[in-house]
């Protein structure tokens, strides 16, 4: 029972009922087993592992990671396995784990996006889908999917239409008006809105005069972002009424706090991760602290409590 003491962390994110609000964003939690020596990880509110293509990807050249001063520069540029190798090794691990599975996938075209979530759709032991919108599109020219209102209309809904599973769309904040793309997606039917995923930058080598990374450009992460993302979860909390799951920079319970009452349902944590692999249970433990310090007895009673 919950009271004061023990309070309900549980949250519907759409058809989704997480135990608690506490998700680990794609690409910085591997596909679990590289986590399970350190956390107990049926504890999670829902595990996104690395996206998934149709077909294996490589990724980019080497550096791919460098650190900055309150974040990470990473240009893997996808690389995962492919859809095959990702139901046949990684899958029947990530299945066996108590919680949520939430699978982020991406395309190069609409095509192969609708032919994932289709795919996806026939698998067992999968609770919903994320649809990273980040991506280039390879047929129109590389201009990201993300960036252009009409293309991200025509992708949610063609990706709708391809899956019965709940269905995340993920926000890129390489963007104008990132509220009005989230808006965009919820009436292409997504049933919860992701943000943010990495800021477009660039680190240079003074001695060498080149890039720090392989790829020239990177996305950043991790602390230095953190304000500008809670601003875009703000400006989005204003404009939808589906879910939202707030991420960027959350290291501890606080941030996470801090995003819920700009109006996320739930948070994801990401480079977090790669610095305290205990992080995520760390920010759930913090929650529960903050909610029994203030009497609180439902998580849910914190969504959108900002008031300016
Ligand atoms: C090394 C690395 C790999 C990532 N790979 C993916 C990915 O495959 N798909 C995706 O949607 N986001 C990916 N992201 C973005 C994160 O999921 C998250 O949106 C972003 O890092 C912001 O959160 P954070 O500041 O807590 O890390 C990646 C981030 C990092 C640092």
């Amino acid at each position: 029972m919950n009271s004061f003491r023990n309070p309900d962390l549980s949250v519907n994110l759409g058809k989704i009922k997480l135990k608690n609000p506490v998700v680990v964003a794609s690409g910085t939690f591997g596909f679990g087993e590289e986590y399970e020596d350190f956390i107990e990880l049926d504890c999670l509110g829902a595990i996104i592992p690395k996206g998934i293509s149709l077909k294996p990807m490589m990724g980019n050249p080497p550096p791919r990671i460098f650190e900055t001063e309150g974040g990470i520069l990473n240009s893997i540029g996808l690389q995962n396995p492919g859809f095959h190798e990702f139901i046949n090794l990684k899958l029947p691990f990530l299945r066996r784990i108590k919680t949520h599975l939430i699978i982020n996938f991406f395309g190069n075209t609409q095509k192969e996006y609708i032919e994932l979530a289709r795919r996806l759709d026939d698998v067992p032991g999968i609770s919903g889908l994320e649809a990273n919108i980040s991506c280039p599109n390879v047929k129109r020219g590389g201009i990201a999917f993300c960036s252009d209102p009409r293309m991200t209309y025509r992708l949610v809904r063609a990706v709708r239409k391809s899956t019965q599973l709940p269905l995340v769309v993920k926000l890129s904040p390489n963007v104008t008006d990132i509220a009005s793309l989230a808006k965009i997606s919820e009436e292409g039917g997504a049933d919860a809105v992701s943000l943010v995923n990495t800021f477009k930058a660039l680190a240079i080598n003074i001695r060498s005069r080149k890039p720090e990374l392989g790829n020239i450009l990177g996305g950043l992460s991790g602390p230095a972002i953190k304000p500008i993302a809670l601003r875009m979860v703000w400006e989005v909390s204003q404009k939808v009424k589906i879910p939202i799951v707030g991420m960027g920079g959350i290291m501890r319970a606080e941030d996470a706090i801090e995003f819920v009452m700009a109006g996320a349902s739930a948070i994801q944590i990401g480079t977090a991760n790669l610095i305290n692999p205990r992080a995520g249970i760390e920010v759930i433990h913090g929650i529960k602290k903050y909610l029994i310090e203030n009497k609180i007895n439902r998580f849910r009673k914190l969504i959108g409590l900002f008031r300016p």
